[in-house]
């Protein structure tokens, strides 16, 4: 039984934490679980975000940004997860193509028929069974980003140093796309706490489980 597991939120929700927990409750339960997140996953990835996150880049316009970010999603459904998928394997994807709907879509204000034809062709059509969002006030976010950022853990970049404005637009894009599929999505409140979040995301794990054996292959 494969299973893509995919988390959004912005950083300061506590997503690294929750994303570590599933694994481990996954991996308890036998599964075999891989991590891996976006951008970034790959070499080649990885030199993307480089790029596509560097705070100097103040110049790169929407278009080039939606690209270089399905590029490295290209590259990461291509070479990490549907293999990993095929070998009857979970994958838990710390963000995926949600991200460039709500950033630059909701965000930015880009076409969404135009990212929904990228977003297919970059995938190979490959959607979530199950995407968890953790949902946490921008100001908050921003807040906890940069706390962590001035005492040298974590990155601040090009994308958080918006304007409130855009973050706000981000959140309420996501909280639509759930509202749209809700058998896909999982909101949760950001500011509980860390064994309330997990345990929200235990059961409904469990639920998905029982009653859904999924395959991509
Ligand atoms: P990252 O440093 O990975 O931190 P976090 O996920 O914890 O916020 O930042 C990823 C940034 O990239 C985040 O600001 C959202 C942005 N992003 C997009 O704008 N579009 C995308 O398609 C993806 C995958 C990310």
């Amino acid at each position: 039984m494969s299973l893509f597991i995919t988390f959004e939120g912005p950083d300061g929700s506590g997503k690294s934490t929750q994303i570590w927990r599933t694994a481990e409750f996954l991996r308890g339960l036998g599964h075999e679980v891989l991590l891996t997140r976006e951008p970034g996953g790959t070499s080649i990835g990885d030199q993307i975000r480089d790029i596509v996150h560097d705070v100097a880049n103040t110049d790169m316009c929407s278009p080039a940004e939606v690209l270089l970010y399905s590029a490295s999603r290209a590259q990461l459904v291509h070479q990490v997860i549907l293999p990993h998928l095929k070998t009857g394997g979970v994958v838990v994807c710390d963000r995926y193509a949600d991200s460039t709907f709500a950033y630059q879509g909701y965000g930015r204000g880009m076409d969404k028929e135009a990212l929904r034809l990228i977003t297919q062709f970059a995938t190979q059509q490959l959607k979530p069974d199950l995407t968890i969002y953790l949902d946490l006030d921008p100001a908050e976010g921003l807040k906890r980003k940069q706390n962590a950022s001035s005492a040298g853990e974590g990155e601040w970049n090009r994308m958080d140093q918006l304007a409130l404005d855009f973050h706000r637009r981000v959140r309420s894009g996501y909280l639509e796309m759930a509202r749209s599929e809700p058998d896909r999505w999982l909101v949760i409140d950001a500011m509980d706490s860390i064994e309330a979040v997990s345990q929200a995301i235990c059961q409904r794990l469990e639920h998905y489980l029982a009653k859904t054996p999924q395959s991509h292959v």
